[in-house]
This record gives C-alpha cells, sequence and structure tokens, in this order.
C-alpha cells in the first residue's frame, strides 16, 4: 500500500477511483507553497522538540534537494501519488529514509492544503495587483495622450451628451481602482494561517502557530481549527473579486468591439491583438477582445461553480472540498492572461478623432438648449418640454441644431438670445461640466491627478512614449 493512508486498508483502491480521486494533475501547482509550508513545519516541530535540531536539518535538505527538482522540471510524479502533499512526502522519503515519516506528526492534509493554497494565492495576487496598476497606467497615459477628443457619451447605446475619449477611458481606470481595493481588503482573509490546525480539533504537540506565521509571512492565525480546515471564503471571495475585474474588462471590450466596427470606426486595434478569418481576405476581427468578454463567462462559471461546491458540506472538512483548486486556478490564470492583453490592446489602439466627430449629433446639444434656458429663468420642466419641440422640427427638417438661426430659435421662446450659438459646440457643453468627476478639461485633468496617486505607474515614460 502506497497510499499514505494505507494501514487500515486490506484491499486495493479501484482502478478508476484512485484516478477520480487523485488531484495531483492540477495540484502540482502548489509544490512551492507545500515545500515552503514543509520548511517551515519542520522547524516548528524541532521547537517543539518533536525531532531534534539535526534531524530538522536533514528534512529541510531533503526539502531543498525536491525544491531543485521542481525548478529544475526533473521532479517525477509516480502513479501512486495522490496530490502535492503525498507526492513531496514520497519523494522526501527516497530521499532521506524513515526520517521522511515524522514531518507529517501533528500536521493532517487538511491544515497543510488550506495553509498552501494560501500560501500560493497570497502570492498570486501580488502579480494581478502589479497588472491592475500596470493596465490603470495604461490607460491613463491613453487618456492624457488623446485628453481632448470629444466623443458621443451613450445611454441605451443611444447618443446623449458629448463627453472627452479621455473620461470614458477613464470610467474604466476606476472601475478597476475598486477592483484593487477590494483585492486589498480580501488579501486580509486570504493571509491568515491555518496550519496547526490538523485534521480539525488543533495540534496536540505544543507546535507554536506564532512561530510559523511568521515564518511563513502570515499576518494573522487562525482562531477555530475546525473553521480553520474547512474555510473556503476566502477563495470564493477572490473567485467573486475575479468575476466583477473579469466583468469590467468584458464591459470595455464590449466597448471597444462596437467602437472598433466600421460603422463607428472611433478606434482601430493593432494588428498585435487582432486576427484574421480563413475564409474572407479582407477581415480583422476583434478576437482579442472577444476573448476578454468571453472568458468572463468561465471565470463568472467558477464563481457559481464553487458556491455550489460548498453548499450544504456538513463541517468540517470533506472531499468535495478539493474541487475548490481548479476553479481558483483558472481563475488567476485567466486573470492573469486577460489583464495584460487588455493593457496591450489599449497601449497599441488608434484612436481617429475625425470619424468620431463626424458620428456626432447635434442632438446632443439639446440638453444644453434646455440649460441655456434655465438660465436666462425659464424652470427645466418647461424648458426641457419646449426643446423637445425644437428637437421634433430638427428631426423634421432633417437640420442639425447648430444651423438653426437665431430667429428661428425665437420664435420657440424669447429668451433665445445673441449668445446662444457659442453655447451650442460639442466642446463648450463637455466644459460645462466641470463639477468634481464632470468631462470638462479640468475635472478630467484632476481625475487624472488623483490616479496618478493611486497607481503604481511610470506615467513619465509612457507619455513621452505616446507624445
Ligand atoms: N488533495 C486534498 C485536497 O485538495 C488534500 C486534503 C486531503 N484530506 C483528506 N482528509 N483526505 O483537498
Amino acid at each position: 500500500m502506497s497510499q499514505l493512508w494505507g494501514g487500515r486498508f486490506s484491499g486495493e483502491t479501484d482502478a478508476l477511483m484512485r484516478k477520480f480521486n487523485n488531484s495531483i494533475f492540477f495540484d502540482i501547482q502548489l509544490w512551492e507553497a507545500d515545500l515552503d509550508g514543509s520548511m517551515a513545519y519542520a522547524k516548528g516541530l524541532a521547537r517543539a522538540e518533536v525531532i531534534t535540531e539535526e534531524e530538522a536539518d536533514i528534512i529541510q535538505d531533503g526539502l531543498d534537494a525536491i525544491r531543485a527538482e521542481f525548478v529544475q522540471r526533473q521532479f517525477e510524479v509516480k502513479s501512486g501519488d495522490e496530490d502535492i502533499h503525498s507526492a513531496v512526502e514520497r519523494r522526501l522519503g527516497e530521499l532521506i529514509g524513515d526520517l521522511a515519516g515524522k514531518l507529517h506528526t501533528g500536521r493532517s492534509r487538511n491544515d497543510q492544503v488550506a495553509t498552501d493554497t494560501r500560501l500560493w494565492l497570497k502570492r498570486k495576487i501580488e502579480g494581478l495587483r502589479e497588472q491592475l496598476d500596470t493596465l490603470q497606467g495604461t490607460m491613463a497615459a491613453k487618456a492624457i495622450e488623446h485628453l481632448n477628443v470629444i466623443m458621443p457619451g451613450y445611454t441605451h447605446l443611444q447618443q446623449a451628451q458629448p463627453v472627452r475619449f479621455s473620461h470614458w477611458l477613464l470610467s474604466f481606470a476606476w472601475m478597476l481602482q475598486r477592483d484593487k481595493d477590494r483585492l486589498d481588503d480580501l488579501t486580509k482573509r486570504v493571509d491568515v494561517l491555518p496550519l496547526g490546525s490538523g485534521a480539525l480539533s488543533g495540534n496536540p504537540f505544543l507546535i507554536d502557530r506564532v512561530f510559523l506565521a511568521h515564518a511563513l509571512g502570515f499576518s494573522a492565525l487562525s482562531s477555530n481549527s475546525m473553521d480553520a480546515v474547512s474555510d473556503r471564503d476566502y477563495i470564493v471571495e477572490f473567485l467573486s473579486w475575479a468575476a466583477i475585474t473579469q466583468l469590467h474588462l468584458s464591459r470595455l471590450a464590449e466597448d471597444l468591439i462596437i467602437y472598433s466596427s466600421r460603422e463607428f470606426g472611433f478606434v482601430e486595434l493593432d494588428d498585435a491583438y487582432s486576427t484574421g478569418s480563413s475564409l474572407m481576405p479582407q477581415k480583422k476581427n476583434p478576437d482579442s477582445l472577444e476573448l476578454i468578454r468571453g472568458k468572463t463567462g468561465r471565470t463568472v462559471g467558477s464563481l457559481t461553480g464553487l458556491l455550489t461546491t460548498l453548499k450544504g458540506q456538513p463541517s468540517t472538512y470533506n472531499k468535495d472540498s478539493q474541487e475548490d483548486k481548479e476553479p481558483l486556478f483558472d481563475a488567476v490564470e485567466t486573470l492573469s492572461m486577460t489583464l495584460p492583453i487588455a493593457a496591450g490592446v489599449v497601449r497599441t489602439l488608434k484612436v481617429n478623432p475625425g470619424r468620431i466627430y463626424d458620428s456626432m449629433d447635434s442632438l446632443m446639444l439639446a440638453t444644453e438648449l434646455a440649460d441655456y434656458l434655465v438660465e436666462k429663468g425659464m424652470p427645466f420642466r418647461d424648458a426641457h418640454h419646449l426643446v423637445g419641440q425644437i428637437v421634433q422640427q430638427a428631426i423634421a427638417i432633417d437640420q442639425p441644431l447648430f444651423s438653426f438661426p437665431l430667429a428661428a430659435y425665437q420664435k420657440f421662446s424669447d429668451l433665445f438670445d445673441r449668445d446662444l450659438h457659442e453655447r451650442l459646440t460639442f466642446n463648450r457643453a463637455a466644459d460645462r461640466r466641470d463639477s468634481i468627476g464632470g468631462t470638462s478639461e479640468a475635472a478630467v485633468k484632476a481625475q487624472l491627478d488623483l490616479l496618478r496617486d493611486l497607481v503604481d505607474y511610470d506615467f513619465d515614460e509612457a507619455i513621452s512614449d505616446a507624445l
């Protein structure tokens, strides 16, 4: 019997059952965290005088040798290896003999796997956070490059009011800022050490858990061993974070897919982020963006999948929980590709101000007309109604609002005056939105200043590259 638990068994495990039970083919990803956890645990056992310092050193040397095998991609998985934990223990035995069997004293794979997964995730979070900063920085640099390009702002995908292109793009940088905040917040709950909880009831060998936490770089200790071995909330939180972040990128992708279509032509995607058609020679498709949008579905699926896996499990650890890792790994992998792809798309995006300007309907100035009347003393509701009638006429005679002569306006209201036409430009309309968070030049610059403080990115280099 090669299994860690073989002693109690006299019959062989069914071959398909072995395959069904094994997690090594995916949890091998945890190798580094598993070795780090075991290193710390060996030291902890020596401090608790369960093993001698010499024994701890031998174990550590063995673990170091295994680490080298992994680094050199020479670690060999054997058919009896159920998961990363049993694989490492098996290999340690091959290298240092029976002493390997002391490492697991007081430890269970239940506290071990929870420790490994948290350690692994903490490290991945650092990389994701950097990728978020880079994407935000890329957006901000692009916004600076095209600060004053005015474009149609949409609601219901209908032209609504003029906005700055930079304002639109920065709206996504702010979504990502919330994602960064959420990531920081959830990291506090990832950063908790379960090791020393045993299978479920704690560790009887006077293991110093504060020492373990310190050795592994955890900021806090779990306070209840039963909770510690079954808690997967931190993965649910992470997956929900991942789903929200992907969703933001999906919406950016959707906008850009629309804006890069022939009908819009606001932007053009770089060849580096497009692909062609096997049949239609003229096609240049925004596959990067479609994949960003498409992969959102799989991350949302990972979240709902894990929630469903956890629901209804009795206390404490159940093998169901082994199903936590594939969705987690997949979400991390998916996002760590999505974020740099999105950054590449934004960085190389060609903006076409001419096409944007040509698309703009003068009716987006209707609110300006109403505001004008309000400034001259008309109650907003009346102004809204009256401008609605002007709009009707503009549509009927197919003329833009700025081409109506003053006399035509005065037929609707004698409040219209000589200062009217200078008001009727998209730029003026945008620059009047000067409240905090608005689309005026000054307000967008203020947003950029705020972001520059919040985003770790080399703006000066990116801007000088772009300009
Ligand atoms: N591979 C297992 C998992 O990922 C490790 C824990 C196994 N624990 C147990 N009691 N069988 O969940």
